[in-house]
């Protein structure tokens, strides 16, 4: 049965009362939502369009990675935004939109564990520290404003079967014990959930995400590399960069780059701790 059917999703746009999602396009297969939804964008659709696949054929995530895009079984999105930001906060709405993604996760895990839901800062949402949804923001900016930005959304709901390399890294709604998930229901519910805390985000800023951002960061205390820097993640900022305390006890807040877990303990890791701070 396909489960990602136009009416499903109009039906599940209205019961989760989402203002994004018209018009909406739903796609048998394609190459990229996110390619799509810039080529809608770039010839003038408007805020809250979106396109969906129920397969991909060169999904992408962040820097060169692909999104592996199975049909039948996860959820592919990309949502058309033209909010007014400055460009300055763009990258921190990926932070934005993992909150909106977990928070959807969440809420199908019930008692299996709700608490194991984390951010992977800046666009990974993981359980158990596996990869279970991910978030790939793409834009045109003109001077310091934003002309659209696509919000680019996959969330792993039915594979049980990764391809060898992702075995160990990713999961899914299915892996985790539920079973029979509607696709369109978790897309209706994600729409609805990042239509509001995009419009907050634009309106109060990152504040209104501060407590929920430390709550769910999965990094907190994890040794961590990023482009050289090596060093312990110690949360967060106002602006969505991830604080690295270095050996010299340095904290450098890093703003972009693919960040990697290393393992080993951090607490205890660090042998000097200088009280510099910036
Ligand atoms: C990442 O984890 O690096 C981001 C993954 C984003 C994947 C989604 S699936 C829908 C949309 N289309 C794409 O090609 N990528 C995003």
């Amino acid at each position: 049965m396909n489960d990602l059917n136009i009416q499903a999703i109009e039906a599940a746009l209205k019961r989760y009362a989402s203002a994004i999602g018209h018009p909406l396009y739903v796609l048998a297969s394609t190459g990229s939502t996110n390619d799509d939804a810039r080529e809608a964008a770039n010839e003038g659709a408007p805020s809250g369009t979106v396109i969906v696949a129920d397969t991909q054929s060169a999904g992408r995530g962040r820097g060169t990675h692909t999104w592996h895009s199975p049909s039948g079984e996860n959820v592919y999105v990309s949502i058309v935004l033209r909010p007014k930001l400055d460009t300055r906060r763009v990258s921190a709405a990926s932070l934005v939109v993992g909150v909106c993604v977990a928070r959807v996760i969440e809420r199908r895990l019930h008692e299996r564990g709700r608490e194991r839901v984390k951010l992977k800062w800046p666009n990974d949402v993981w359980v158990d520290e596996k990869k279970i949804g991910g978030v790939l923001i793409e834009g045109r900016l003109r001077g310091e404003s934003v002309q659209h930005l696509v919000v680019g959304v996959g969330v792993n709901i039915k594979t049980r079967v990764f391809p060898l390399e992702l075995r160990d890294k990713a999961t899914s709604l299915s892996l985790l014990g539920c079973e029979d998930v509607d696709r369109a229901d978790v897309l209706g519910e994600l729409l609805a959930e990042i239509g509001r805390g995009m419009l907050r985000y634009e309106r109060e800023g990152l504040e209104a995400f501060r407590q929920e951002l430390e709550h769910k960061d999965g990094l907190k205390g994890k040794r961590v590399k990023v482009g050289d820097r090596v060093g312990v993640a110690r949360g967060i900022d106002g602006e969505g960069c991830v604080m690295v305390e270095r050996e010299t006890g340095f904290i450098e807040k890093v703003s972009s780059g693919e960040l990697f877990v290393l393992d080993g303990e951090a607490e205890g890791n660090i042998l000097a701790r200088p009280s510099k701070r910036w």
